[in-house]
């Protein structure tokens, strides 16, 4: 049974002559943030203690007993009676000392053949491939979310900006068909990083490997993954797979804070084109007449924590050497807020999509205004012969006349429109409406309603 230098209180104690004090156990402790890491820890120990059995490196009754002490603890986790100790440092050591109170030497035995460094990996690994899992889940409800605002306006103009100045009009399916485009890229980002993300570690212990008889690729079978990490100094120190997953989120992020600007601006009065539901929305302490778009606003805020904590990780593993170093126990907290943020961002987005009230008119009336079909004038023109260059300084004209007068395009008469040029016909008017000028775009990608409809078809049909 146990010998006498076991009772000391740390893992390592027999090796120091003096404690550390109260202030470098709280700088060095980590259980306070890694603990969400437990049942990813528990599956994880589960996985290689049932190997160290097959391997007959512990018998069959310390695997069976390592089994029912981890049930226990995982009960007493999930009801809140696990009492975590600062003591114990992080996760592992806090379940590994509860594990041998509950079920003697087998608890003491689980730990052969591994190391904190692989286990930890190991842990993040599991714990960020289901968040990736999640997260994709999240951006395809998000997709049909914003799909199904798109369908009932593939014929509804907004005016499309450059400059964030009037420039072409567009469909509002279509503009909204954008995001769904950038969403689906950061899904595939998603997809692409879980691949490296699913690789086992275990097995690489401290850093060189161990010297019992392991089976790596029976662990990594239990545990889902597709392959082991083929080097086990890297296996234990790089944290590239959960940087790779902040850049993707960085770059999620981005889009949301640039569909968040966007229903910021059009929910400004000024424009008037939509209207967000009230439960995303709060008033102002002082002045009773305010509704704000908070929850986009807040979106676009967060984006700038994400970018943060992608710039911590890459600070965090630039300069280390091989192999694992304690600096990456701080990998956890920009990882887990990374999370956190983007799940929460996702679930809310999805639902205030939904919930968006569209002000066609409003959409139009600002599309009628800043002259947007004057590229179709001088696409008019070109079509009538005129060199694109000639019919660009044209229409110039044109629209400084009618700022003159204060009037559109289309209020010119067709004799006005002739003193621009000669070439210009009874059929210019159809080419100056919105409506014209949309529809003339029917080409893959096009802001044609048509071809709004199409493509909205062709992403349910990618997304059933
Ligand atoms: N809590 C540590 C971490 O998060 C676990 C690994 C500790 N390993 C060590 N050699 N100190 O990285």
């Amino acid at each position: 049974m146990s010998d006498q230098f076991s009772k000391k209180a740390d893992a390592w104690s027999a090796r120091f002559n003096e404690p550390v004090s109260d202030l470098v156990k709280r700088y060095t402790a980590s259980v306070f943030f890694d603990k969400r890491l437990a049942h990813v820890d528990i599956q994880g120990s589960l996985a290689h203690a049932e190997m160290l059995a097959a391997q007959n490196i512990i018998t069959a009754q310390d695997y069976a007993d390592i089994q029912r002490g981890m049930a226990q603890i995982l009960n007493e986790i999930d009801s809140d009676k696990f009492t975590w100790s600062l003591d114990l440092e992080d996760v592992h050591l806090n379940i590994e000392k509860r594990l041998t109170e509950l079920v003697g030497d087998a608890g003491k035995r689980l730990h052969t053949g591994r190391s904190r460094n692989d286990q930890v990996a190991t842990d993040i690994r599991l714990y960020l491939r289901s968040a990736i899992d999640d997260i994709v889940g999240l951006l395809k409800a998000l997709r049909l979310a914003l799909l199904h605002v798109a369908e009932p306006h593939a014929d509804t103009i907004i005016p499309g900006f450059t400059h964030l100045q009037v420039a072409q009009p567009v469909t509002f399916g279509h503009h909204l068909l954008a995001y769904v485009e950038m969403f689906g890229r950061d899904t595939e980002r998603m997809a692409d990083c879980r691949k490296r993300v699913n690789r086992l570690p275990l097995g690489a212990a401290a850093l060189a490997g161990t010297s019992f008889p392991i089976d790596r690729l029976r662990v990594a079978a239990t545990l889902g993954f597709d392959d082991v990490c083929h080097n086990s100094l890297d296996a234990v120190s790089d944290r590239d797979f959960a940087i790779e997953f902040c850049a993707a989120s960085a770059l999620l992020m981005t889009h949301v804070s640039r569909l968040s600007e966007e229903l910021v601006i059009w929910m400004s009065p000024r424009l008037g084109f939509i209207d967000i539901a009230d439960r995303f929305c709060t008033g102002s302490s002082i002045m009773p007449q305010k509704k704000n778009p908070d929850v986009p606003e807040l979106a676009r805020g967060k984006t700038g924590r994400v970018n943060g904590h992608l710039i911590a990780l890459l600070t965090l593993m630039k300069a280390q050497p091989l192999a694992y170093n304690k600096d990456n126990q701080e990998d956890k907290e920009p990882l887990f807020d990374t999370v956190d943020t983007v799940i929460d961002t996702l679930r809310i987005f999805a639902d205030m999509a939904a919930g968006i009230t569209v002000k066609a008119d409003a959409m139009r009336a600002a599309a009628l205004q800043g002259y947007a079909t004057a590229t179709d004038l001088a696409d008019y023109l070109v079509k009538k012969g005129l060199p694109f260059r000639d019919a660009h300084e044209a229409v110039a004209h044109a629209v400084r006349s009618c700022e003159q007068r204060g009037c559109d395009l289309a209020d010119l008469s067709l004799a006005e429109l002739r003193a621009f040029s000669a070439l210009i016909e009874s059929d210019v008017h159809a080419a100056l409406t919105l409506e014209g000028s949309v529809a003339a775009r029917s080409h893959v990608g096009g802001t044609a309603p048509a071809q709004v409809r199409a493509a909205i078809e062709r992403l349910k049909q990618q997304l059933q």
